[in-house]
């Protein structure tokens, strides 16, 4: 029981099965190497919103295009915004040039190694300077993202629902934390959480911290972390322009540079952010077909679902902040998911 087991002792068995399992992962230093600050700061970014498995290739390709933080200072706003596409919550791209740039320009390109000072730069909140302090530091600090919260919460028992339970569940994680691998004993409850202790079936008889796991002691391990029911979000619905030129040509817009989706290129769509239509978008085409389709994302805040209209471009100019391009592969070219799936619906109705 973790009440009468010292916390030191969990994580010397934690960090035992770390030091055998431990993952390979491509920010990952390796044993007895330091990691580099850069890149623990661009996956922890890059892992907030994406799986392990989809953030690998993501972030390998963008690390050879901006090898260290001076590099992803210089590069063009643009550039960073189409690289990112499809990882989501555009805002973190935006924030990741800041921090880039203030790194650069206030911390001569070296990321400081102190948690409150990490925490001070754009973009990098609680977690992130947790997890870069000690991943990359090895200072004393306890990063809890969902794995940690859902192993802390089994290992301690903590029965009160999230996020109501956050600052117990923050708690008895820096109770655990060991004073000489800060880094691993992170890391190895990331690991522990993807690979053993799951969310719905836990696989308890190859866990390392069994032996000292109050929930499976009292057979509430796979219901633990509990969470209080959350709010339905509500729906907005807007509609999706596919304007075609004869010879292949998409009508596309830039989206203003704050706000939803912010900065980066569309299929112009409206009705459910801050803008109606004009009326120069409508005209782009002299008939709109229904796609007889939606296509949908769900945001933070809301679900979107937009319908898809398409026609043919009458030829004149486009319309203002809008041109058009040839579009290849949607996904190539810098779409958001949700424009991407939008592009790929015309294309097979076209
Ligand atoms: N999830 C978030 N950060 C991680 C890391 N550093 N290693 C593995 N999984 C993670």
């Amino acid at each position: 029981m973790p009440s009468t087991q010292a916390p030191s002792e969990i994580a010397d068995a934690l960090l035992a099965w770390y030091d055998r399992a431990r993952r390979d992962l491509p920010w990952r230093a390796k044993p007895g190497e330091i990691a580099d600050p850069y890149r623990v700061w661009l996956s922890e970014v890059m892992l907030q919103q994406t799986t392990v498995a989809a953030v690998g290739p993501r972030f390998q390709r963008f690390l050879a295009r901006w090898p260290t933080v001076r590099d992803l200072a210089a590069a063009p706003d643009d550039a960073v915004m189409a690289e990112w596409a499809g990882l989501g919550y555009y805002a973190r791209a935006r924030n990741l040039l800041k921090c880039a740039r203030t790194v650069t320009e206030r911390h001569d390109g070296a990321f400081p190694a102190d948690e409150a000072a990490l925490a001070a730069l754009p973009g990098v909140g609680a977690y992130t300077s947790a997890a870069i302090a000690a991943i990359a530091f090895n200072r004393i600090a306890t990063p809890v993202d969902g794995n940690i919260e859902r192993v802390t919460a089994r290992v301690f028992r903590i029965e009160t629902p999230l996020p109501q339970a956050k600052p117990a569940i923050k708690a008895a994680s820096v109770s655990m934390t060991p004073e000489d691998r800060p880094g691993d004993f992170a890391q190895a409850m990331m690991d522990l959480g993807a690979t053993v202790c799951l969310p719905r079936r836990p696989r308890c008889l190859v866990c390392p911290l069994a032996h000292f796991c109050a929930a499976l002691a009292a057979g509430v391990a796979a219901d633990l972390p509990l969470k209080a029911p959350k709010p339905e979000k509500p729906l907005r619905q807007g509609t999706v322009y596919w304007a075609t030129r004869p010879d292949g040509a998409v009508l596309l817009r830039r989206r203003a540079p704050k706000g939803l989706l912010g900065g980066m290129v569309e299929l112009p769509s409206f009705g459910w952010s801050d803008d109606d239509a004009p009326e120069a978008v409508r005209q782009a085409a002299p008939i709109w077909r229904d796609a007889g389709a939606t296509v949908g994302h769900v945001f933070t805040h809301f679900r979107l679902e937009l319908t898809l209209k398409l026609g043919e471009a009458n030829g004149k100019p486009a319309p203002d902040g809008c041109y058009f391009e040839r579009l290849g592969d949607p996904a190539a070219h810098g779409l958001p998911s949700l424009m991407q799936k939008a592009a790929r619906l015309a294309a097979k109705s076209g």
